[in-house]
């Protein structure tokens, strides 16, 4: 009997005993293809031998050190690393520990900011409906996955959510992406209008949308006319990077593609790549500066923020992917992935949508791929395709409520940046099998 409580009480969870390349190895020898990463963290795939050295190096010099007493070497390196690869404006570095609290760090400074500029007025922050920003109340409270907001809803601060970017199923047949781009913006407007330009905070929204809806990809000019707007009314533009970015769509930053950059940014998965939980909140100039000509000093602090030993793992795998050019692979067989995914999946009786960028992809299932119609959801589609995936040794990261938080199932697909063109083309044969084998029932 277990004394964890696990995700799910009373499911029986494999042991996970080593891990290499892109394979996860359980207690009883069985190989599992990581084809998601976990959830889109292992970026350099299990025991990579030069983050490991660095860990051990750290490791021999300094476990840790408080940040209210001492800065560390392994934090300034990445800071500058960082900085240094990240848009023009941003030139300052919080380190945390994971997503959720990136994002809670990026509200509270976005407040602050406003509060040392004299505009206490600003409360609001607007989010988008169907994305995830963690677990943590502040990060619960901007997400927009309702079941999940539903039972802590008197705990979470006020937050107004308007819609993502859903091109599958939301663009009109009459209308050109660059339209809808722009109805999306003129709606983003509305609520700021209705709610009153100088009381809003921010409006935080992850560039590509990752757990929530599987690797679903902004439409051309959407992020642009969202920065002007919230440009016009003196708006914070938080992006959160945490799944998306760290190379993941095949640049660092998935906002390149966007040709946008934001006051704020969070990101964590890919940054660490697994070897130890760390996130990070990269700050603009103009935000950094009001606080340290205002008060001097963030109003925040974990205890573990900057560790050492994550510091030095995340500069190690960071130095890895520029060394080894593995933006340069993810892009490659991003194309690869897509391609494939493509001949497997375009006709397939269940599958309504193959969509992404780089090595991050979804498939989102369909019972009717005329209608669009989802799977009920009682039949938790894709818990089906999660438990035959596994059987089969194979790591991808199913979820349902895709189209409204109750309806649609949908399959992220997100191998580390290591993989290869034939590793692809089993990871694709498994997940066939497995959706066949879920669906085999309702066929
Ligand atoms: C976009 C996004 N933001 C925030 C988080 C929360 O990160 P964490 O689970 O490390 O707290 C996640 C986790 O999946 C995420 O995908």
């Amino acid at each position: 009997m277990t004394h964890i409580l696990h995700r799910q009480i009373g499911h029986d969870y494999p042991v996970a005993a080593s891990g290499q390349g892109i394979l996860i190895r359980d207690a009883n020898g069985k190989d599992y293809i990581d084809a998601s990463g976990g959830a889109a963290v292992s970026c350099l795939g299990h025991s990579h031998p030069d983050v490991t050295a660095a860990m051990k190096a750290q490791l021999g010099n300094l476990e840790y050190a408080h940040t209210s007493f001492f800065t560390t070497q392994a934090a300034e390196d990445l800071a500058d690393d960082l900085v240094a690869h990240a848009p023009d404006c941003i030139d300052h570095v919080l380190f945390v520990s994971g997503g959720s609290e990136a994002i809670e760090a990026a509200l509270k400074l976005a407040r602050q900011y406003f509060v040392e500029r004299g505009e206490p007025e600003r409360k609001y922050v607007i989010a988008r409906r169907q994305s995830y920003h963690g677990v943590t109340l502040g990060a619960l409270a901007v997400g927009g996955r309702e079941w999940q907001r539903k039972p802590f809803k008197p705990l979470l601060i006020e937050t107004h959510h308007v819609s993502p970017v859903y091109e599958y199923r939301e663009r009109r047949t009459d209308e050109a992406p660059r339209d809808y781009a722009e109805r999306l913006a003129q709606e983003l407007e509305a609520k700021i209008n209705e709610l009153g330009g100088r009381n809003v905070i921010a409006f935080v929204a992850e560039t590509v949308v990752g757990a929530t809806m599987g690797a679903v990809c902004p439409v051309p000019g959407y992020f642009k006319r969202v920065r002007e707007i919230c440009d016009r009314h003196g708006i914070l533009l938080i992006l959160d990077e945490v799944m998306c970015g760290m190379g993941r769509t095949g640049t660092l930053h998935a906002c390149e593609q966007e040709d946008v950059t934001p006051d704020l940014m969070t990101i964590a998965k890919g940054m660490g790549g697994g070897f130890a939980p760390i996130g990070a909140l990269l700050i603009g100039e103009e935000i950094f500066a009001a606080i340290a000509d205002g008060s001097g000093a963030f109003q925040h602090g974990h205890t573990y923020m900057a560790h050492p030993l994550a510091c030095a793992a995340a500069l190690e795998v960071q130095r890895v992917i520029r060394r080894d050019d593995l933006l340069a692979n993810v892009r490659r067989q991003g194309a690869h992935l897509a391609r494939r995914l493509g001949e497997r999946f375009g006709n397939h009786a269940f599958v309504g949508d193959v969509r992404g960028r780089g090595l991050f992809h979804g498939i989102e299932l369909v019972l009717d791929r005329s209608t669009k119609e989802p799977f009920d959801p009682k039949l938790k589609m894709h818990a089906r395709v999660k438990r035959e995936a596994m059987a089969r040794g194979l790591m991808v990261y199913p979820m349902g409520g895709t189209v409204d938080g109750a309806r649609g199932d949908h399959v992220l697909i997100a191998p580390p940046f290591i993989v290869d063109a034939g590793e692809i083309d089993a990871i694709v044969e498994r997940l066939g099998e497995a959706i066949d084998a879920a669906t085999a029932a309702v066929a």
